[in-house]
């Protein structure tokens, strides 16, 4: 195999009272990825991250986290593994950095080791001294306490609590459920960053449209089921468009005569003229093909671009009848 996988899934299933809630999942993550389990609420996301930190236990199939099973080696599983669940919770007296020490702890990190990783983890997410302190405002000098803290910055503390166990590998479930646009933002570009500092990530969602920027695959859960897996940008022109493209040229005053010659390319299902622009349908990407005409016809070729489907595109593909 060429790629690293972190998770690789055949078969999982789950079932509730002898309903089927995961339903033969078969599910591939790669090493250093942000990894999208999307899908409305009650899809099972939440099932399926808890059967690969083996805290709960699959009906069916099998599931290999950084080449272990986490039913049978749940201890290898979780030391390399982080996870922030739906609901956090922190000592809301206790400052971030009493908050982080006690997770420090509790995962038998040492004093010094500890102290040199908290001020790593608090920099990473953004709530240094400085900034707890811009965001509190300069009246709460003195109470820094998480209390005080807006929903955004708890769920920063909260990654910098999963990080903090310099996980290979983390699970944030719905990190973004609640917050507001500048605090998703924030959390996304922060999550963004993990992969390059040798963390994969499975970042579960039901708002797709706000996860879709920093994710480079996707699954998408409809009840149990995965309808759709695989690189964002391959799966919107195949899974939407059937195989076709759509590419856009902008030249000056298009005559009928340029308009004739791209219709009878190869592979050009359609051409319409709007003012300067070309909006070309075509079976396959043949920018190549497209950009000669306008060129070998003495036209200038000005702009060009391919156009990509949207997640929500295919979002609502798979959703709207549901
Ligand atoms: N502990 C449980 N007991 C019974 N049913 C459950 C349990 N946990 C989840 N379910 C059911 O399984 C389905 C999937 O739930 P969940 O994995 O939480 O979905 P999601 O995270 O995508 O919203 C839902 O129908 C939910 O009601
Ligand atoms: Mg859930």
């Amino acid at each position: 195999m060429s790629e690293t996988l972190a998770i690789s899934a055949q078969g999982l299933t789950k079932r509730y009272d002898g309903v089927t809630v995961v339903d033969h999942l078969n599910l591939q993550v790669k090493a250093n990825e942000v990894f999208g389990l999307l899908g409305p609420n009650g899809a099972g996301k939440t099932t399926t991250i808890l059967m690969m930190l083996g805290l709960t236990e699959p009906a069916e199939g099998s599931v290999s986290v950084l080449g272990f099973s986490p039913t049978r080696e749940p201890l290898k599983v979780k030391r390399q593994v982080g996870y922030l669940p739906e609901r956090v919770g922190f000592y809301e007296n206790m400052t971030a950095r009493e908050n982080l020490r006690f997770i420090a702890d509790l995962n038998g990190i040492s004093y010094n080791e500890a102290n040199q990783r908290t001020d790593e983890v608090l920099k990473m997410v953004g709530l240094t001294e400085s900034e707890i302190m811009e965001a509190l405002g300069p009246k709460r000098k003195i109470e820094k306490t998480v209390g005080k803290f807006s929903r955004g910055m708890k769920q920063r503390l909260g990654i910098a609590e999963v990080l903090i166990k310099r996980p290979r590998l983390v699970f944030l479930d719905e990190p973004t459920a609640g917050l507001d646009p500048k605090g998703i933002n924030q959390l996304l570009d922060l999550i963004a960053a993990l992969p390059k500092a040798g963390t994969t990530v499975v970042l579960s969602s039901h708002q797709l449209y706000q996860v879709q920027r920093v994710c480079h695959s996707i699954g998408i859960l409809a009840k149990g089921k995965m309808v759709i897996q695989g690189a964002i940008d391959k799966l919107g022109r195949e899974a939407l468009a059937g195989g076709r493209f759509q590419i856009e040229v902008e030249t000056e005053n298009p005559g009928e005569k340029l308009i004739k010659v791209i219709r009878g390319l190869k592979g050009v299902l359609g051409v319409e003229a709007k003012g300067n622009v070309l909006s070309i349908s075509t079976e396959a990407d043949l920018r190549r093909q497209v950009s000669k005409a306008v060129v070998e016809n003495n036209y200038p070729l000005i702009q060009m671009k391919i156009q990509e489907f949207s997640l929500d595109d295919i979002y609502m593909k798979y959703f709207r009848e549901e």
